[in-house]
């Protein structure tokens, strides 16, 4: 007898697809294929497909989705699919569906601000100089890829935006960026970063070590460097750096991230101690897992084993632009009385 199956579509969870008898073989064949297995969606199995193809930036799309869907059919059809597993235990509490999360603009809350944000291209970063443009604000928005940056200013046509191609670990880069923001910058929002290969320390190259300490910290260390004579000579500004889940424990990532990111919080403490009486704010916001393009590879089996086994208790991840939320909050004068903290904007992920 063929097994019992109902029919998935973009609607159902990947936890769904992956306890049909059909559907189950079907993606873990697709994973095994391009060298993964199912610990790859981590949190993101409690999505459905429909919104992993809209939070993946591109990786999952809705071709590969008709394609799962085409081979579940086929297969439920032939009636040849392997007899389900036994059945998970009930989960103790019903999963209640969650309404969407909106963003809510504030009208005018950076007018006659000019921030400079890195990494706008993509992600977090360009959430962040979106929701800044749109709030009235003055955005130098820099990134390493030109094709990103012309995308982001396409879409936001009419509103006050001066894009600089720059990678920041290079010097003459970051006078271009300078130059485009002029005497009065009020505020930096450091994001641009890389992911490691998740390996551990015997495993760790030079190359991979060296590049992520340049982007993840010396890159945003100089950009700091450059701008804080401006804002010290202003009497304000506000800086905010992104960390990572993987800036306040050892769990999340490959020794040079977590080692970067541990290194960025401590920049930003340092600077918040250092300039407290300056009127210069300097804060950080540490992501748990976020929907974007960062390319995450796992060049460690150990790597993998260990971190994926710690990524069971994240939560559900996050989008770009509630990242944005948090960071354009501590950006702004709202965060007017922080200084130096550290905020973790992970769903209760540190709290675990
Ligand atoms: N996505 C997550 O799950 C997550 C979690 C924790 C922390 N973070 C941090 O958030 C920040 C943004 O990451 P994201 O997830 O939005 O990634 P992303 O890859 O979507 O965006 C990063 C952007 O930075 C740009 N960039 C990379 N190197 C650069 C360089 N040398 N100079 C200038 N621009 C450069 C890239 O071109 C890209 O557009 C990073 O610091 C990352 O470490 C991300």
């Amino acid at each position: 007898m063929s097994p019992t199956h109902t029919r998935l579509s973009g609607d159902s969870k990947v936890t769904e697809w992956l306890a049909d008898p059909y559907g189950g073989p079907v993606i873990r064949a697709m994973l095994a294929e391009n060298g993964h297995n199912e610990k790859v969606f981590g949190p993101a199995k409690r999505f459905s497909f429909n919104k992993l193809i809209k939070l993946s930036g591109g990786r999952f799309t809705q071709e590969m989705l008709d394609d799962l869907i085409a081979k579940v059919d086929a297969a439920a059809a032939a009636g040849g699919a392997p007899e389900p597993e036994a059945a998970a235990p009930a989960p103790t509490t019903a999963p209640v569906e969650q309404p969407e999360w909106e963003e809510r603009i504030t009208d005018g809350r950076f007018t006659g601000k000019t921030v400079i944000v890195t990494g706008a291209g993509s992600g977090i970063g360009r959430a962040t100089a979106s929701r800044i443009a749109r709030e009235g604000g003055r955005v130098i928005a820099l990134d390493i890829s030109e094709d990103r940056l012309k995308e982001f200013a396409a879409e936001h046509d009419g509103l006050d935006i001066t894009v600089v191609r720059a990678d920041v670990t290079a010097d003459e880069d970051l006078a271009k960026v300078l130059d485009a923001a002029g005497e009065k910058i009020d505020a930096l929002a450091n994001v641009a970063g890389i992911m490691d290969n998740m390996t551990p320390v015997h495993e760790v190259t030079d190359e991979i070590w060296n590049r992520v300490f340049a982007v993840n910290v010396t890159g945003p260390m100089k950009l700091s460097r450059a701008v804080l004579p401006r804002m010290l000579a202003a009497g304000r500004g506000s800086i905010v750096n992104v960390a990572s889940e993987a800036g306040l424990r050892g769990s999340a990532a490959g020794a040079a991230y977590t080692s970067s990111k541990h290194a960025i919080v401590g920049l930003t403490k340092n600077s918040a101690f250092m300039y407290a009486e300056t009127g210069v704010r300097v804060n950080a916001v540490a992501p748990g897992a976020v929907m974007t393009n960062i390319e995450a590879r796992f060049d460690s089996e150990l790597g993998q084993d260990r971190v994926s086994t710690a990524m069971a208790v994240t939560p559900t991840p996050a989008s770009a632009d509630q990242l944005a939320a948090s960071i354009t909050f501590l950006l702004s004068d709202d965060g007017v009385n922080l200084n130096g903290v550290i905020l973790p904007s992970d769903g209760g992920w540190s709290a675990a």
